[in-house]
């Protein structure tokens, strides 16, 4: 029976009738996905590194710059970096693009579902449409940016970025938006590849599958709140360091030499 299907599936197939591009597009957009959400969520916790100290975030930009390899500074190396997550961003945008509604009368259609239906997960899907609109136009500002002056990253060059050249609005709508987008798709992922089956054996049983779902919901709520709440700080604190740095815009921050104790004074010995 099941080998009679396949048959007539890959019949239809030679003969044209069936595509299996839809599949394929599908694959791209979750593999990039997921690439990209590993990426953010390392990335935002090198950014938090501000709030250990300006030299713990200056000892992560210089390791990005390949200073503990080459012990000189390549900023081309985060050029490079930029370029590619930029390459996959985009290939990410454009096989997920082909999913959004088109036209005011698909839109419609799609809010009068969400709205008699009220289904958690077909509103998760609308919050990615949502933010990663968002993410596209704010995304690619920001990525380009570090592609073209991959040397004006470090503490104060960072905060001045932020605070006096008023990137701080776009970070703060760009955070949000990424961190909301991540982590829906990464639970959005999760249940459309079974990748639960990967960490519990008793995947396919309707009971237990339901408990699955409600304890990764819980997992994404998690991780929202906590990479909401790191980078809002972070976010806070590269804005009072710019905030008193505004005087000097321009002047780069240097690691502060450790202090060393004072050498004894060698005493005179004294005439007796
Ligand atoms: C290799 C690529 C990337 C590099 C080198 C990079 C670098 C940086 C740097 C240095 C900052 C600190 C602020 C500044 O200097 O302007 C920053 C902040 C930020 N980046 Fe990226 N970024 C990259 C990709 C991305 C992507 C793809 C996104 C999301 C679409 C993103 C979202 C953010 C957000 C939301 C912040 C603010 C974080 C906070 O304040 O806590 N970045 N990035």
């Amino acid at each position: 029976m099941r080998h009679d299907r396949e048959q007539k599936s890959i019949a239809a197939y030679r003969c044209g009738f069936i595509s299996y591009m839809p599949a394929r597009l599908d694959f791209i957009q979750s593999a990039t996905g997921l690439i990209l959400a590993l990426f953010i969520t390392l990335h935002l916790i090198f950014e938090a590194s501000i709030l250990i100290s300006k030299d713990a975030m200056l000892a992560v930009t210089k390791f990005f710059e390949g200073y503990y390899f080459f012990g000189e500074t390549y900023p081309g190396i985060i050029s490079f970096l930029a370029a590619s997550i930029f390459f996959i961003f985009i290939l990410h945008a454009m096989t997920a693009v082909r999913k959004f509604p088109s036209t005011y009368r698909q839109y419609r259609i799609f809010i009068s579902h969400n709205n008699n239906f009220k289904h958690s997960d077909t509103s998760l899907w609308l919050y990615q449409v949502i933010t990663g609109s968002i993410m596209f136009f704010l995304g690619s500002v920001h990525l380009y940016m570090m592609m073209s002056q991959p040397s004006q990253i470090g503490p104060y060059a960072s905060a001045d970025r932020i605070y006096s050249e008023w990137m701080w609005p776009l970070y703060l709508i760009l955070l949000i938006s990424v961190i909301l987008h991540a982590f829906i798709g990464l639970y959005r992922v999760t249940l459309k590849w079974g990748l639960f089956s990967l960490f519990s054996k008793n995947t396919g049983n309707s009971k237990q599958d339901k408990k699955n779902k409600v304890l990764m919901k819980k997992w994404m709520f998690i991780g929202i709140i906590v990479y909401l709440t790191i980078s809002l700080l972070s976010l806070g604190t590269y804005m009072l360091i710019g905030y008193q740095h505004a005087d000097k815009v321009g002047e780069r921050y240097h690691s502060q030499p450790q202090t060393q104790p004072a050498a004894p004074v060698a005493e005179e010995p004294s005439a007796k």
